[in-house]
């Protein structure tokens, strides 16, 4: 029987309304990505003791507001507009532009996402790339409350797919996800826009403090 608190997902095909060069400026700027190792320890770290790094890529918020306006104007206008359908709340996008709305990369085949919560209410992920089932790049969400690392999260989980041009929506403020590392080749790449959105039970000011610098090596300012 399903529970009917089980994880679930809103995904819009925003194809026909992204700009039309849209997916290879996206993909440009991602050569731009600053590589980091994260230590998984933040509080909303959700990784096995035996995990001391991981090596991340990402272009910060600053910077991709920086090289693609465009992309920061949907983050607070149509982007925002369909967030709000997921709360009865006002949903409001971030006021610090480094955490807003960022692009996370994953090249090769060594690399995956860290297994963590969400501090945020709302989650969105553009999906840049394509990865279909059986090419690895995945987002994984464990089902149910109380998952606390990567093999917890695989024994009753939920599987998203990227597609390019899809935007999805989510709460994982208690569901541990994390993204499956690449099958193929070393020219392998993923890459997507994270965006955070907010509401006033769940607003900006509860984001962890150490967030910013366990994921950018920055504090928000
Ligand atoms: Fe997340």
């Amino acid at each position: 029987m399903i529970k009917n608190n089980r994880f679930s997902w809103r995904c819009y095909d925003l194809n026909s309304e992204l700009p039309i060069n849209w997916q290879s400026e996206l993909l440009n700027i991602s050569k731009k990505a600053a590589a980091k190792t994260l230590v998984p320890t933040s509080i909303t770290s959700r990784e096995s003791k035996l995990v001391t790094r991981i090596p991340v890529l990402t272009v910060n918020g600053v910077e991709l507001r920086k090289e693609a306006p465009w992309l920061y104007t949907l983050y607070h206008g149509l982007f925002r507009d369909l967030a709000q359908l997921e709360s009865t709340e006002t949903v409001v996008a971030a006021s610090q532009d480094i955490y807003g709305a960022v692009l996370n990369v994953q090249r090769g085949t060594d690399m995956r996402y860290e297994c963590h919560i969400d501090s945020n209410p709302i989650e969105g992920l553009l999906y840049v790339t394509d990865h279909p089932k059986g090419t690895g790049g995945e987002l994984v969400i464990a089902n149910l409350p109380d998952a606390k690392s990567i093999d917890e999260v695989e024994k009753n989980n939920s599987v998203i797919y990227p597609v390019a041009g899809n935007l999805v929506f989510f709460d994982g403020r208690d569901r541990a996800h994390y993204v499956r590392s690449l099958v193929g080749d070393n020219n392998s790449e993923r890459v997507i826009v994270a965006m955070n959105y907010y509401t006033e039970s769940c607003p900006e000011s509860s984001r962890p403090a150490d967030l910013s610098a366990h994921l950018f090596g920055k504090p928000s300012c």
